[in-house]
């Protein structure tokens, strides 16, 4: 296909806008403070931020400078991005692996996005303001997954409609392209989302004490509990690894979206500066913003232990439980609830048109679908895959695509981004890459943290992995037996999709008119 069919972003404010909501998302409200609490608090901030400015900023310019360089061959995902910088025969099929992770994590996690949506919804009508304690909410938001029956929902059906609901606005938004879908849905999402988001921090700084019996439990308590630095932990491996993967997945980096983006670029547009400014971007909304919700409201609120325990039992836990609880205890919870999960179905949903982009990219440029046809392809096929995830929810299904496509994945496939760029395509190559059209100088010193310090980073992470963890978790050691044939079930899904991008990209690159030649400027 030529260029000239070639999407594009409308104004550079647009593009940064679709980078920061690809970036911002669940992993900034709700991750994010269950991580730092459960790691040390205010020292999990130490490897957070090593990890940001080694891995984090060195991965963002990587990616956003093999996406522009893959675009100027007309490819707007991984496979051809790769095969352009390393013309053997299996650069495309290492290219394939981050299609896997993207397709992987949009199925499960707009799947969690279709509960904001319910839940921005429960919470305007008022549908769990009857609910009273921790354990009937837990149980509220069980009967709605449907593990549980109560007197809210007896069935499946609500959370069902609403994930069919969710996937057809996402596709709606993917449908109308690159800058009338995907950039416009940002500058709307994004600026409503921080709105909401300094209400929201606003209204938890002003709780003061909830409950006058207890006054040790307030926000400031709440914001020493998430920032008092627990040093000790620093010694822990599980605590810096713990930090990567945040890094990771909050900056969407290790999959192909970014890459995505900034396929779109025109060769001679800035990357350094706009890779930076997504980065803070995010890296603001989740420090800051995410960090100053969710935990100081449940401290306020329900003491220092029960958080622990809250957070102890997951990111979900945070969102679904205890926000909800607190809705019911204030003054106009109703409105604080709605803006509360609408935050977060914007944050989810600027990031899963963002996982979507890169197949949609794939079956277009290198199959020369029609982007209407590439778009119902994967809406029926993400539809298809999302049912195990629905439906065995409570046997693990979903936590177990996360753990190899949102953790595991993520770091294997920078690994093997970072060492095609940096060392088969070359430094120098890569350096001018990510220079040409720089509208800021990116110190040098970051030339020789790409080149070695980001690798050894990632080697020395999946070295502790596999000396840790590999066995036990391959074998499932830790899983409830019942659970065993569903968690394999997972794995195979993932097998199977990895199976058939192999296929595709064989049979995609089989043919003669792969572009190897640069078309820009034509
Ligand atoms: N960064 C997103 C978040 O914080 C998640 C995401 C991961 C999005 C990978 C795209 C790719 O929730």
């Amino acid at each position: 296909m030529s260029d000239i069919q070639r999407e594009q972003w409308g104004s550079r404010i647009g593009l940064i806008l679709a980078v920061a909501g690809n970036a911002v998302g669940l992993g900034n409200f709700l991750r994010f403070p269950v991580q730092a609490a459960s790691n040390g608090g205010g020292a999990f901030m130490i490897p957070y931020f090593i990890a940001f400015l080694l891995l984090g900023i060195p991965l963002m310019w990587i990616e956003w400078a093999i996406g522009r360089h893959g675009g100027k061959y007309g490819h707007s995902s991984a496979p051809g991005m790769f095969h352009v910088l390393w013309n053997h025969p299996v650069a495309k099929y290492i290219g394939a692996i981050g299609m896997v992770i993207s397709t992987s994590i949009l199925v499960y996690y707009t799947y969690i996005e279709s509960w904001t949506l319910g839940y921005s919804i429960f919470s305007m009508i008022g549908l769990y303001w009857d609910v009273g304690s921790f354990k009937e909410m837990t149980n509220f938001l069980a009967s709605y997954q449907g593990l549980t029956k109560t007197a809210h929902f007896s069935s499946l059906w609500p959370a069902y409609l609403l994930m069919v609901l969710t996937f057809v606005i996402n596709f709606y938004v993917l449908w109308r392209g690159l800058s009338a879908g995907i950039e416009k849905l940002a500058k709307i999402a994004m600026p409503l989302l921080f709105i909401f988001a300094v209400i929201l921090v606003v209204r938890v700084f002003t709780i003061d004490v909830p409950d006058p019996s207890h006054p040790e439990n307030n926000v400031w308590a709440g914001l020493n509990y998430i920032w008092n630095p627990d040093f000790s932990l620093l010694s822990d491996a599980k605590v810096w690894l713990a930090a990567a993967g945040q890094i990771f997945f909050t900056l969407s980096v290790g999959m192909g979206t970014i890459h995505a983006y900034a396929s779109y670029l025109r060769p001679k547009n800035d990357i350094a500066l706009s890779g930076l400014t997504t980065a803070v971007t995010n890296e603001s909304a989740e420090v800051i913003l995410g960090g100053s919700i969710a935990i100081p409201a449940a401290v306020a609120f329900f003491g220092i232990p029960m958080t622990q325990a809250i957070a102890s039992g997951g990111a979900f836990d945070l969102g679904f439980v205890s926000m909800p609880l607190i809705f019911t205890k204030i003054p106009m919870g109703q409105f604080f609830g709605a803006l509360w999960f609408l935050l977060l179905f914007f944050a989810g949903i600027t990031s899963s048109v963002a996982m979507a982009q890169p197949i949609i990219a794939f079956l277009k440029d290198e199959f020369g679908f029609t982007h209407r046809r590439a778009t119902i392809v994967l809406g029926v096929l993400v539809l298809l895959l999302v049912q195990p995830v629905v439906l065995f929810f409570g046997h693990g299904f979903l936590n177990e695509m996360d753990y190899w496509a949102g953790t595991f994945g993520l770091v294997v496939f920078a690994l093997l981004e970072t060492i095609i760029f940096a060392w088969v395509f070359g430094i120098d190559n890569a350096w001018n890459e990510i220079t040409s059209g720089a509208d800021i100088k990116v110190p040098v010193i970051f030339k020789h943290i790409i080149k070695y310090i980001t690798p050894a980073y990632l080697i020395i992470i999946l070295a502790y992995w596999t000396i840790t963890e590999a066995i036990p978790t391959l074998l499932l050691e830790n899983a409830a037996a019942e659970d065993i044939p569903y968690l394999w079930g997972a794995r195979l899904l993932m097998l199977g999709i990895f199976v058939v991008f192999i296929l595709l990209v064989r049979k995609a690159f089989g043919k003669a008119s792969i572009h190897t030649v640069s078309s820009a400027g034509e």
